[in-house]
């Protein structure tokens, strides 16, 4: 698939894997929507696009809020035409506590993760189901096993995933492409805080570059990098107890920072 002329929105565009997946698409043709709560990067983002000669939009809002969300992506509707391609990329993450539970944290992770995601697919959807087009959301690795620490987080990836696949049969027959990506560590603000060494993690910009591919091909299920993809599907044959001797320093001492820009702790799992 060309990306030249075509429009696509990025949610969460204003750091990170969106980031660098919105320059790309826009350097590869695409008239780009970009969408978060931070007008500023946002804005930022923006005009390094045009600088390059690209296209985009800003329209700022919180994607789990499903009227702010939906008027995200009329307004990109109304500067730059009809949705070709959404990337429901938007995500938080924080361990999950057991006493007590967390349950402020828990609940944004599936407003944001999973309710954030479905909002944007609804938007997007009654035009798309007449014109054609191509749906992906960023799940996880994490969606492959819930982890001691990172139930809230796994869960929220693993229904990420799983409404994609339904979404993706479908829709089968409808024209419009659905691919699941699904991201082993990439080092961005949200895993900048980890005090630990993330196994294979890779840079914002090549995740984009690798994203970018499995778009183009329109990939349904995109995993990577396959070191990390194989450790994850491994664990899901572990006893549990060995998965819980590997957690257990992390779960003595659940960390509990915020992301540099006051969002939501940062996630352990990928
Ligand atoms: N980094 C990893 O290792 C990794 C691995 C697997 C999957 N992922 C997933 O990849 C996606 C991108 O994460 P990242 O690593 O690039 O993290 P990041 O740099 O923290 O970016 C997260 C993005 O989501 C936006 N966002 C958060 N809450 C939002 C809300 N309520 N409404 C609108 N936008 C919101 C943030 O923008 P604002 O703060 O401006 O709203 C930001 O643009 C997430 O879904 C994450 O779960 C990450």
């Amino acid at each position: 698939m060309s990306f030249v002329n075509r429009v696509a929105v990025v949610t969460g565009a204003s750091s990170g894997i969106g980031w660098h997946l919105a320059k790309r698409l826009a350097a590869a043709g695409a008239k780009v929507g970009l969408v978060a709560r931070r007008r500023d990067p946002l804005e930022k983002l923006a005009e390094e696009i045009a600088n390059a000669g690209g296209v985009a939009a800003v329209a700022p809002a919180d994607v789990g809020d499903r009227e702010q969300n939906h008027n995200a992506i009329r307004e990109v509707f109304d500067k730059l035409g009809p949705v070709d391609l959404l990337v429901a990329n938007a995500g938080v993450g924080s361990p999950t506590n057991l006493d007590p539970v967390n349950i402020t944290d828990v609940e944004q992770m599936f407003r944001v993760n999973v309710f954030g995601m479905i909002y944007a697919v609804e938007a997007v959807l009654p035009d798309m189901l007449k014109r054609g087009g191509h749906i992906a959301a960023v799940s996880s690795l994490a969606a492959y096993k819930g982890l001691p620490g990172e139930s809230a987080y796994c869960a929220s990836k693993a229904a990420v995933s799983t409404y994609m696949e339904g979404l993706r049969i479908h829709l089968r027959d409808k024209r419009i492409a659905v691919t699941t990506i699904c991201p082993g560590f990439v080092k961005t603000p949200m895993t900048d805080v980890n005090e630990f060494k993330m196994p294979w993690v890779m840079e914002a910009d090549e995740a984009a570059r690798r994203i970018m591919g499995a778009l183009d091909r329109r990939s349904k299920v995109f995993n990577f990098p396959w070191q990390t993809t194989l450790l994850m599907k491994l664990t899901r044959w572990l006893p549990d107890r060995m998965v819980a001797r590997t957690m257990g320093p992390y779960n003595e001492n659940p960390p509990f920072q915020k992301t540099p820009h006051g969002g939501a702790p940062a996630p352990r799992a990928p």
